[in-house]
């Protein structure tokens, strides 16, 4: 009851606990665009071959193409799913656009560049997110060997990375083996080793997830519920050395895509598990997110990060991922109160984050994306801003709260 007095109040909203809610704000139309359908065929269709996949955008709004063996390149193939999810939704409509294309089709040919991955990869920990489209596969055909074998060999990657001193899997790869970095967007890979676990029986992958789920809960969440970005551990005796930054402001600020999977990550554990530590660990997560949104309702690339000079830059990215997230944790909210304040929490993420960043002249459909800012890259689209924006309205028609 505290938490969703406390929720309530953070979002400082006319949301009262009395049985006769306030009418709903209404998610914004452009979830729903033609544009959507029209921009994803238009990258399919300009996917070099052999295949790159974008990953984010100059700052005018063109696609920069990278080598499958990329953090990112699950993304763009899992997206095309998800508008074969939205037909099945929606139906295809002239007003939504979505009959452009067989998107199966166009979300299988996309993710055969995946495949090669399997049998070895640069990306560390991100197993997970090449795994995704490989999980959209199944959702659709259990019995698809491609999809399932790949599954296994990504999950077997991220599993061999684990270390039970540390109790859990090594995010970065170190010049010094001793050095042992664990970085908080990897609670986003976890699921993949639920879904080898079941797919194989192989019940110690799941050990692992919950231990890394478990040692992350105790070492990288703050008292308020921000997040260190990167925990680096002895791997020898599994001590913590040293608490920093990687791609945020500064090692004790809270870089505002890593507090968004944070929310999607524990609130995806609790999915999983059950475990009501996890569901805890989202909400709190949760709560220093919306809590610490300037008045502009523009989510900045850094909570932390000074606003002078101005503008300081947002991050679309960390909007669409914790609206996801926050519409996951909803789900699992019993009272009617807590499901809606997280719920509108999300809406009005997207509310805001289409005001700022949809941008109908870019190929990407935000802009406003900060990839990497002490990288001095920002101003950009991203392909995982896009993933997200179009999942959290599928989520909101699913629940019948967008009308196709
Ligand atoms: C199985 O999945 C793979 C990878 O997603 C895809 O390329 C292939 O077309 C699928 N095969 C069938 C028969 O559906
Ligand atoms: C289960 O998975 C772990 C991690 O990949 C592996 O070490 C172990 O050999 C597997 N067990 C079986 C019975 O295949
Ligand atoms: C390697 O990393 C460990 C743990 O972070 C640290 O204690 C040690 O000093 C490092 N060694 C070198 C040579 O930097
Ligand atoms: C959206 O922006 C408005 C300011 O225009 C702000 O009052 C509101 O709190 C923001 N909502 C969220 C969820 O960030
Ligand atoms: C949003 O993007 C536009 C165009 O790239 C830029 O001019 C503006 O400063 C950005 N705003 C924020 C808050 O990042």
């Amino acid at each position: 009851m505290r938490a969703i007095t406390a929720l309530a109040l953070l979002l400082n909203s006319t949301l009262s606990l009395s049985d006769t809610p306030p009418p709903p704000t209404p998610p914004p139309p452009e979830l729903l665009s033609p544009l959507i359908p029209t921009k994803i065929l238009a990258t399919f269709k300009s996917l070099p071959n052999p295949v790159k996949y974008p990953q984010w955008t100059s700052t005018t709004g063109i696609w920069q193409f990278f080598d499958p063996d990329s953090w990112t390149s699950g993304f763009f193939p899992a997206t095309p799913y998800e508008l074969n999810k939205r037909i099945t939704l929606c139906g295809a409509t002239p007003a939504n656009g979505l009959g452009i294309a067989d998107w199966l089709s166009v979300g299988r040919s996309a993710s055969t560049g995946l495949i090669k991955l399997q049998a070895g990869n640069g990306q560390g920990h991100d197993q997970g997110f090449l795994a995704f489209p490989f999980v959209e596969e199944l959702a659709i055909n259990p019995n698809n060997a491609t999809a399932k074998t790949a599954i296994l060999a990504f999950a077997k990657i991220l599993a061999a990375r684990y270390n039970p001193v540390v109790g859990a899997t090594r995010s970065w790869d170190t010049s010094n083996a001793t050095n042992f970095q664990v970085i908080i967007d990897n609670m986003m890979n976890l699921e993949l080793l639920y879904v080898a676990a079941d797919l194989s029986g192989n019940s110690t992958l799941r050990t692992i997830a919950d231990k890394h789920a478990d040692t992350t809960l105790k070492n990288h969440i703050r008292e308020d519920g921000s997040t260190w970005h990167v925990i680096e551990y002895d791997a020898n005796t599994g001590l913590v050395t040293k608490k920093r930054t990687a791609q945020g402001y500064s090692d004790s600020s809270t870089w505002s895509r890593g507090q968004a999977w944070a929310i999607y990550g524990f609130a995806n554990m609790f999915r999983l598990t059950g475990n009501t530590n996890y569901l805890t660990t989202a909400r709190r997560a949760a709560k220093y997110f919306l809590d610490n949104i300037p008045a502009d309702g523009i989510v900045p690339w850094d909570y932390n990060a000074p606003l002078i000079p101005a503008p300081r830059p947002a991050d679309s990215s960390a909007s669409t991922i914790a609206a996801t997230g926050l519409l996951l944790l909803a789900k699992y909210e019993t009272t009617l109160a807590a499901n809606k304040a997280y719920t509108d929490a999300a809406i009005g993420l997207l509310r805001n984050v289409t005001r700022l960043a949809w941008n109908p002249s870019w190929q990407s459909l935000l802009s406003n994306g900060t990839v990497n800012l002490p990288a001095n890259n920002k101003l950009t689209g991203t392909v995982y801003g896009d993933y997200y924006y179009i999942k959290a309205g599928n989520e909101l028609i699913a629940r019948d709260l967008l009308k196709c």
